[in-house]
Parts: C-alpha cells; structure tokens; sequence
C-alpha cells in the first residue's frame, strides 16, 4: 500500500502502527537518499553520482589499480564534501528509534558515517566507510576524521592505501552481510529508507525480512522495486516523513 506524505501529514493504518508498537525487533536498511537532505548527493537519477562520474574508472578495484591517483582524487573530493554534511532529522530520528525497541539495527548501504554522527549504536556498514582506509598487502586499516592530504595514501608498509568501501565487483565484508542476513530475517519489522534498493545483496534484505513473517516499511521520493512487497510505502523526503512517522508510534 502506497500513502503519500503531504502537507506534513500522513495517514498511518492502525493495523500497521499497532504491528510497529508490539514489534521487539527492529531494523532499518538505509540508502544514500537518506543522507541526500543534509547535502550527499545519490547515485542514481538525473543528478546522481553516476550520471556525471564513470563507476567502471572510479569505483571497481581495475580502476584503482590502473589509475589511484584519479580515484583517490575524487574520494578526497566525497571525504570534503561528506566532512560538510551535518546528519538530519531522519538520522537523527532513526537514533532516537534504536532506543524503543529490545533489538534494534542499522543496516547502511552508505559510506559517509552519518548515522554514527547522528548518535546510532548499532550500525552494519554493508558498503564499508569512507573514513577508513586499508592496506591489501599487510591488512592494516586506518581510521581518519579528516580529508586525506596526501594523494595517494601510503602504508607504513609502502603500498598504497585504498578507501575501505565495497567497490562494484567485489563481495561484502562477511561479518557486515552475516549479521545483516540475521538481522533481516529476525525483523518484526523492517523500515527501509532512501535506497532504490537496486544493488544486491543490499537490495534482497527487505524481502528476506518479509519473507521471514516481519513488516516492511519504505519511505522514499518515489516507488521502488521494493514498493510492491512492501507493507507500506511512504512516498515523501526522509527527513520529513521519518520524524513524523515516528511520533505516529512512540
Ligand atoms: P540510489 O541513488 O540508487 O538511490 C537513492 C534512492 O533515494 C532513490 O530511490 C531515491 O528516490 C531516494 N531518495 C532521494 N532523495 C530522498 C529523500 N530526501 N528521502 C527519501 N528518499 C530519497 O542510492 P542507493 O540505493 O544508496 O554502492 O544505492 C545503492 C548503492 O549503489 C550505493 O551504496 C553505492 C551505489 O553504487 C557502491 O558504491 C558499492
């Protein structure tokens, strides 16, 4: 069922918001449209990341090899821009939500560190975290706050460093898609927020959570692939429709 969110209002069945209420265990798979109101541009779209820069050069581990300096230019240019970007009301309502339920987790396709900014404990980072580098030659990985100024990074070891995110091609961190898998199949109920829900194995999280009896919840500007197995979709801005939505149940 789609209901739009207008005016700041939205009509929430009873039969949806008492499920939400006696639901233990809570999870939320967020996509860059959550981060997309406090400034971080999504991938996909007319304005996307992807319509302007070529993932095949700046996001696949060939592309790195071939050429870091470029890659990691473009990295340092997301790290300024993330570096900007304050969390907003939809982090900082899924924060507040971690603490109502008994279970409660953040599954994040996003790199940018926003819901830990926001205040959230428990978040699996699926795609990794821009803030971190690694080394693939002695493993070492190294957290920073601040925009790299060095171009490329080294290693104490000589090589160089890469972003520890999950590029196009490569496989999830194993214990992030473990504790993901778990998470979703052992969801009362799932919100899935601000992702086209298009990148797998991301995208087969929700359905596994419905699949395994729990309700699934999107909020997003427009439907989705995940709109049609969803129990409800909220068609509205994450940061509008999620605090709202919110005072709706707690
Ligand atoms: P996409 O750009 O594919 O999708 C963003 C989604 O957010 C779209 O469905 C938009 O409709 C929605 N959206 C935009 N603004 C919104 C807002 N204010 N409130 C709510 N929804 C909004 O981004 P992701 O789904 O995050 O992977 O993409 C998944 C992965 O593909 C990313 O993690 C990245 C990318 O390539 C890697 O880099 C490995």
């Amino acid at each position: 069922m789609a209901v739009s969110f207008e005016r700041g209002r939205l009509e929430l069945p009873v039969s949806i918001r008492e499920r939400i209420q006696a639901a233990k265990t809570a999870s939320v798979l967020t996509g860059s449209g959550v981060s997309a109101e406090s400034g971080v541009p999504t991938f996909r779209g007319a304005d996307g990341v992807w319509s302007k820069y070529d993932w095949r050069v700046l996001a696949t581990r060939e592309g790195f090899r071939k050429d870091p300096r470029l890659v990691w230019e473009w990295y340092q240019l997301r790290q300024i821009e993330i570096a900007k970007a304050k969390p907003n009301a939809a982090h900082e309502t899924i924060a507040d939500m971690e603490r109502h339920f008994g279970s409660f987790a953040v599954l994040t396709q996003n790199i940018d560190g926003l819901h830990a900014r926001a205040g959230s404990k428990r978040i699996v980072e699926l795609h990794g975290n821009i803030w971190r580098m690694r080394c693939e030659r002695d493993g070492t990985v190294i957290t920073t706050d601040e925009p790299v100024k060095k171009i490329p990074p080294l290693c104490q070891c000589g090589a160089i460093l890469r972003p520890d995110v999950v590029w196009f091609g490569e496989q999830l961190p194993e214990t992030a898609a473990k504790e993901a898998s778990e998470v979703a199949r052992t969801s009362d109920v799932m919100f899935v927020v601000g992702t086209s829900a298009v990148v797998y194995p991301a995208a087969a999280l929700p359905i596994i959570a419905k699949n395994s009896g729990g309700l699934v919840v999107e909020v997003n500007t427009e439907p989705t692939d995940i709109s049609a197995h969803a129990d409800l979709s909220v068609i509205g801005r994450a940061g509008e429709v999620m605090p709202v939505l919110w005072q709706l149940i707690a």
